[in-house]
């Protein structure tokens, strides 16, 4: 079922489907392997068989941003989610945000840009070339995966809409379907979704504007039909089904940051030496690997981007900037 048209690749640029799948197919079966699983390649063709149910999105991988973390199954990057909106359990959002209505779809842009406007999704999605590429991802939570995404720089659409010479934050806002989404009628964030990024995080090339998965355009659950990822940051960041994106001159207050400033910071940048105040973030448990016995990983800082990203902050104190 093909929801959109989606942008043709060049031929050159298209990753044939059988390469695709057996890089995925090596990589899974080198986690399950190293977790001491039997069967790895097996498994790995029934994580995949899965993607029938999302229309096909092909990209070309980045092979800039590859770890070389095995990737977390699809069947585990689809079906254990948080998508408030949806409910508070890691499995609502699977169950019932299937009833999203997400066609059609447009992006709002405003605040201090020289072209503000509406954007179609079509138009959108032929904006820039798409990119295949895989993230680790770490939750606020103390989780963490890696993850195929397939989306393009942020900044392609920014520098489309000219941001002003007051352009300092960027803010995102993600829709409100009520009769859809139960987890409305929940308090514990005031609605709708918004999240921030400063100028210089949403112009990163690091910062992905998503609109596939896995080899498939965005499952409702991920966020369809457009979302935020920003892997050096918790997950709560990379906010999901966007609607609007508003480039402002002041710090935006975040969803987060207004239900628990002590909590959760605008920054929000994955540091292992900050505890959230109920709980250590110095590690992590990577799901889909091993069982109740098995250790947890160190977290790294950025969560392991910092080669790419710590620069930014440099002369913060990122134990007050958390
Ligand atoms: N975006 C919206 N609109 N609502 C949410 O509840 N949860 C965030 C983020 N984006 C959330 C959201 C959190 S806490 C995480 S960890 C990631 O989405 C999870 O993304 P995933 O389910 O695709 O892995």
């Amino acid at each position: 079922m093909t929801r959109y048209h989606y942008p043709e690749p060049k031929s050159s640029e298209i990753t044939p489907e059988h390469v695709w799948t057996k890089r995925r197919q090596l990589l899974a079966s080198g986690a399950l392997m190293a977790a001491g699983g039997a069967l790895p390649l097996a498994s790995a063709m029934a994580q995949r068989s899965k993607s029938s149910d999302w229309a096909p999105l092909v990209a070309k991988p980045n092979p800039q941003y590859v770890v070389m973390d095995a990737l977390t199954s699809q069947k585990d990057v689809t079906t254990y989610n948080n998508f408030y909106e949806f409910g508070l359990d890691k499995a609502d959002p699977a169950k019932y945000a299937g009833a999203m209505k997400i066609e059609p779809w447009s992006v709002e842009i405003e605040g201090e840009v020289a072209k503000p406007g509406t954007y179609g999704l079509e138009e959108l999605l032929s904006l820039s070339p798409m990119q295949d590429r895989v993230y680790r991802m770490r939750c606020v939570e103390g989780w963490s995966m890696v993850i195929p995404w397939i989306g393009y720089p942020l900044s392609a659409l920014l520098n489309k809409v000219e941001p002003t010479g007051n352009a300092k934050y960027v803010e995102f806002v993600t829709d409100m379907q009520p009769d859809v989404m139960r987890g409305l009628s929940s308090s514990v964030i005031d609605w709708p979704y918004r999240e921030g990024l400063r100028m210089d995080e949403a112009m990163h090339p690091l910062t992905l504007l998503t609109f596939g998965v896995y080899g498939t355009v965005l499952p409702n659950q991920n966020g369809a039909p457009v979302r935020l990822v920003v892997p050096w940051k918790y997950g709560f960041k990379s906010a999901k089904s966007l609607v609007k994106i508003r480039v402002t001159e002041k710090q935006p207050l975040t969803s987060w940051v207004a239900a628990a400033a002590s909590e959760y910071g605008f920054y929000a940048n994955v540091n292992p030496e900050v505890r959230h105040p109920r709980w250590t973030q110095a590690t992590e448990r990577r799901i889909g690997e091993g069982g109740f016995f098995t250790p947890k990983r160190p977290t790294l800082m950025f969560n392991g981007y910092a080669d790419q990203v710590a620069s930014l902050y440099a002369g913060m104190d990122l134990r007050k900037n958390y």
